[in-house]
């Protein structure tokens, strides 16, 4: 038989084709190895899951703020108002304080240095402290200012402070939102419960406050649930004989009443009326804490720690390691 070389062509063009579509064909069908591919690729995906939500967790707990909620969205918020100073106390009144306010829900810490600018260390303390906050400074005048050898109760203290903040307040509040004002020095010591009372508020709240004015506490006098006067031993005839943390007042009151403020020339242990006047009468007042016989809040001072020792070592040029943050 003669064998054409074209039919040779043919049959050889036709079993390449074949060949090569039989090769494609089986591109697309799972081998022998695929089961392993498929375990691994499944364990891949299970370790991602796991370390994204390790990585939500962890945004979560370095986050800046607890994340509120929503019950606790629709309380009023706290406001709480800090005036604060440089000392050798500083940092651990505020985070004792800063600790205190972390169990309160639905509050913001507004904290005001008094200060020519942020210092790093009340920025970093509140940048760690998972608070809502805002902060703010401003210096009180060197002639409003106590020096070191006046006695502390000269003139009055973290009145600018507190101004500043009711400024902001009146500037950023969030419309319709309500809101109290709790001026809370960082000194105090304050019970959890106090917040609950503070939180229901309606226009100026009252309550006791211990260690007080030479006494066990100082309170507001309550009858048929109406504040008739006060129990106090210093200065009784002051307007509003009553210690800064010993009120609270509705956003509101201080946003329909937009002059009110705290005297800075206010005669030593003024300041509180100062502000108080402005806003309500004594009959208006709301008592709380079990109609003001309850002590919720304790004017505690901390003392001034001695540094004779550290004076010592600084002379021979042995003093702490200043890089140190106490
Ligand atoms: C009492 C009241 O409890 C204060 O609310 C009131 O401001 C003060 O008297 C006054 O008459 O001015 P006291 O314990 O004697 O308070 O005052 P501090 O606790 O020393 O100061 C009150 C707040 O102001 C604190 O939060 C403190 O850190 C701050 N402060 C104090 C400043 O911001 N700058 C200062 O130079 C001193
Ligand atoms: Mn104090």
């Amino acid at each position: 038989m003669k064998v054409k070389l074209k039919n040779v062509f043919v049959i050889y063009f036709l079993v390449s084709v074949i060949g090569l579509m039989y090769a494609l064909l089986q591109l697309g069908q799972p081998c022998d190895c695929t089961q392993h591919l498929k375990s691994a690729s499944d364990l891949i995906h299970a370790k991602e899951k796991k370390l994204s939500q390790l990585q939500n967790e962890l945004k979560r707990l370095q986050g800046r703020e607890k994340v509120p909620e929503p019950a606790e969205q629709a309380l009023p918020v706290i406001y709480a108002v800090t005036p604060t100073y440089a000392r050798l106390v500083q940092k651990a009144e505020l985070v004792r304080l800063s600790q205190t306010l972390l169990h309160v829900k639905n509050l913001h810490w507004i904290v005001v240095e008094d200060a020519p600018a942020k210092t790093q260390l009340v920025s970093e303390l509140l940048a760690q402290s998972h608070l809502r906050f805002t902060h703010l400074h401003t210096e009180t005048p060197k002639e409003h200012k106590r020096k070191e050898s006046d006695p502390n109760w000269l003139k009055p203290r973290g009145v600018e402070q507190r101004n500043l903040a009711l400024q902001w307040l009146r500037e950023n509040h969030e419309l319709g939102k309500k809101a109290v004002v709790y001026f809370a020095d960082d000194d105090n010591t304050y019970s959890l419960r106090l917040f609950d009372e503070i939180r229901s508020t309606k226009r100026v709240s009252v309550w006791p406050v211990g260690l007080v004015g030479g006494l066990r506490f100082e309170r507001p006098l309550v009858e048929n649930s109406k504040v008739v006067g006060f129990y106090t031993a210093w200065k009784p005839n002051r307007p509003f004989p009553m210690d800064m943390a010993g009120f609270a007042v509705a956003l509101d009151l201080l946003l329909a009443n937009r002059e009110a403020h705290f005297d800075l020339l206010a005669e030593r242990g003024y300041l509180e009326s100062s502000l108080l006047q402005s806003l309500v009468s004594i009959e208006e007042l709301e008592p709380k804490a079990d109609n003001c016989t309850k002590v919720l809040v304790w004017h505690t001072r901390t003392e001034k720690p001695k540094m004779k020792q550290e004076e010592l070592l600084q002379k021979q040029g042995l003093g702490s390691d200043p890089s140190i943050e106490v």
